[in-house]
């Protein structure tokens, strides 16, 4: 299998070849992805919510990152690894920013990052990608700013946010991402964003114009079940399956059918 590097994903999208991705936090399906030959993984903060328990990603810690990257990173050989920089590590200073992203580098094995945020953080994207460190763009609903949104709606419905989101989608080009993630926004205006840059755009309830997908994995496997979002394609139902085989074992235990003489020493 062939690394995926930044810029195969860019050549990928002059191929009009699709960019598949998923998240992963931890070892096991870090390897999973990463064997049946997934184009990128993202640990992304969404950790928060799927894996700690959170009501939001806005708690997720840079030292919490930067544990879960390094174990992802670890068992990954071909996919490309995207660390996802929590909120309050990249909207302080560029200079914060920059040191926080290299952490992701050097201590976590990353091999890009990624940021929430348009023009306002422009400035920061260019001093990260000009110390060589890959940034991922994210724009449209972005969870770390939950708060000022207010709810997790469909992002950019009215022209005017649409329109800023047009414009921040080529300033993140020009600021040197290799790729920018879209997330719920109109398909339409994935389509336009999409047509309009060089670089690939990864969607997630973004429409199928983009040049790739993503999803939570723990969503796509049906393990996650305190929401589903109208984007999310269940693929498996993991959580009823692990209930029905741990309902089984406790059944078993209870029983006294396990373990059995075979099991035993
Ligand atoms: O944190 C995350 O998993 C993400 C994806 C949903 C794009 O940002």
């Amino acid at each position: 299998m062939k690394k995926i590097t930044t810029t195969e994903l860019i050549a990928m999208k002059a191929r009009g070849e699709k960019i598949a991705a998923l998240t992963a936090y931890e070892y096991i399906f870090a390897s999973i992805l990463d064997e049946i030959g997934i184009d990128l993984i993202l640990v992304g903060d969404s950790l928060g919510t799927v894996f700690a328990g959170y009501q939001t990603t806005v708690e997720v810690t840079l030292e919490q990152m930067l544990y879960h990257t390094k174990v992802v990173s670890r068992s990954v050989k071909n996919a490309l690894v995207v660390g996802d920089m929590p909120f309050m590590s990249f909207q302080v200073t560029p200079e914060e920013a920059l040191r926080n992203a290299g952490r992701f580098l050097q201590e976590a094995g990353a091999e890009a990052v990624k940021l929430e945020g348009g023009e306002e953080i422009a400035a920061t994207i260019k001093r990260i990608v000009d110390a060589g460190i890959p940034v991922m763009g994210h724009l449209g609903l972005t969870p770390q700013s939950i708060h000022k949104f207010g709810g997790y709606d469909v992002r950019a419905r009215e022209e005017k946010e649409a329109e800023k989101l047009v414009k921040d989608a080529k300033i993140l080009e020009d600021s040197g991402v290799f790729s920018i993630v879209l997330e719920k926004i109109p398909h339409q205006l994935a389509r336009k964003v999409s047509q309009s840059l060089t670089i690939p755009t990864v969607g997630i309830g973004a429409g199928p114009y983009c040049d790739g997908q993503i999803l939570v994995t723990h969503d796509m496997l049906g393990l996650f079940e305190r929401f589903r979002p109208k984007f999310v394609r269940r693929y498996a139902e993991l959580a009823r399956i692990a209930k029905e085989a741990c309902s089984s074992y406790v059944k078993d235990v209870k029983a006294g059918a396990f373990p059995s003489r075979e099991e035993s020493f």
